[in-house]
Parts: C-alpha cells; sequence; structure tokens
C-alpha cells in the first residue's frame, strides 16, 4: 500500500439477526478477511431496543422506523469493527444494495439476501456515521491494535 494511504480507516459492519439465524457468519467474516481488512473488534450480542434506536436515529422519522427498530433486536447480532484503506465505501460495495432484488451477485446481499429489509447486513455509509456507530457499540479498549503483516511465522 501507499505510504500517504489511509490504512486505518475504520467501519461499523453489522451481521443482523437474520444473518446470524441463516448461518452466514462465517461466510461473510470470510469475505472481508479475504479481501485483507483487519477485524479490530467483534462481539455477539441481542441488542436492546433503546440500541437499536440509537443506531438508526437517523432514521427516525421514516414509516419503517419501528419495524427496523423491533427486527434489529429480535435476536442475536454480531457487532464488528474492520480496518483498512477506503474500508467504508469499499464494504458498502461488497455489502451490495438495500434491495436483495437489486443487489448484484457477488454482493453479500445479491448472494444472501432475500426479503427488503431483512437484509443480513449492515455497513456504515459514511467517515462521519463509522465514527458516531463504532463509538454507540464499543469501548475503546475493546478496539485491538495490532499488526496483520512482517510475522515471523509469513513468507
Ligand atoms: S434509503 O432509502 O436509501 O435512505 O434507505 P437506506 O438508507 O438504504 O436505508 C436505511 C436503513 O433502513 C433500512 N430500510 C428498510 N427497512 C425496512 N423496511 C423498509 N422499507 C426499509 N427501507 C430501508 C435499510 O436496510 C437500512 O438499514 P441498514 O441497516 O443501514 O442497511
Amino acid at each position: 500500500a501507499m505510504a500517504t494511504a489511509n490504512n486505518k480507516e475504520r467501519s461499523f459492519i453489522m451481521i443482523k439477526p437474520d444473518g446470524v439465524q441463516r448461518s452466514l457468519i462465517a461466510d461473510i467474516i470470510k469475505r472481508f478477511e479475504q479481501k485483507g481488512y483487519k477485524l479490530i473488534g467483534i462481539k455477539v450480542l441481542v441488542p436492546a431496543k433503546q440500541l437499536a434506536e440509537a443506531h438508526y436515529e437517523e432514521h427516525a422519522q421514516r414509516p419503517f422506523f419501528q419495524k427496523l427498530v423491533s427486527f434489529l433486536s429480535s435476536g442475536a447480532v454480531v457487532a464488528m469493527v474492520w480496518e483498512g484503506q477506503e474500508v467504508i465505501k469499499f464494504s458498502r460495495n461488497m455489502i451490495g444494495a438495500t434491495n436483495p432484488l437489486a443487489s448484484a451477485p457477488g454482493t453479500i446481499r445479491g448472494d444472501f439476501g432475500v426479503d427488503f429489509g431483512h437484509n443480513v447486513i449492515h455497513g456504515s455509509d459514511s467517515l462521519t456515521s463509522a465514527e458516531r456507530e463504532i463509538a454507540l457499540w464499543f469501548k475503546s479498549e475493546e478496539l485491538a491494535q495490532y499488526d496483520l503483516t512482517m510475522q515471523a511465522w509469513t513468507y
């Protein structure tokens, strides 16, 4: 990577209750790992309604807000922070369009998504939302700082 690149960009990525119920955790993590992004935070939890509301606060006036919030707090989610160059924009491309019928094959929603609203995964849509969402879901001590490169056991 170029010396000037920001390899430390972070995005908040969350496997939603439908993704967990459908046993997609490993498949989804594998895609981010294989692309070369670095996992620096991960936890499994059933989000309280309050947390779900805070997460989606920018959509509070939308007609589907209550549905969105009850769905997110209806089961376990996998909340993650992934780090790497342009991870916010690139992970949105990996995730695919909101509507699973419109998302391209090869994207997570294109390959796994079935229903509008139950679309398997969430990814931050901007640097501002990434910073807000990471702070909402993780304490700073829950985020690991480490190197993936130059270890003795790699070629
Ligand atoms: S929009 O229309 O582009 O603003 O929609 P978007 O920002 O992609 O959607 C915001 C989040 O709301 C979810 N969503 C819905 N859920 C249920 N029903 C309907 N109709 C609906 N429309 C949008 C959408 O999946 C987004 O959630 P996240 O978790 O960010 O993907």
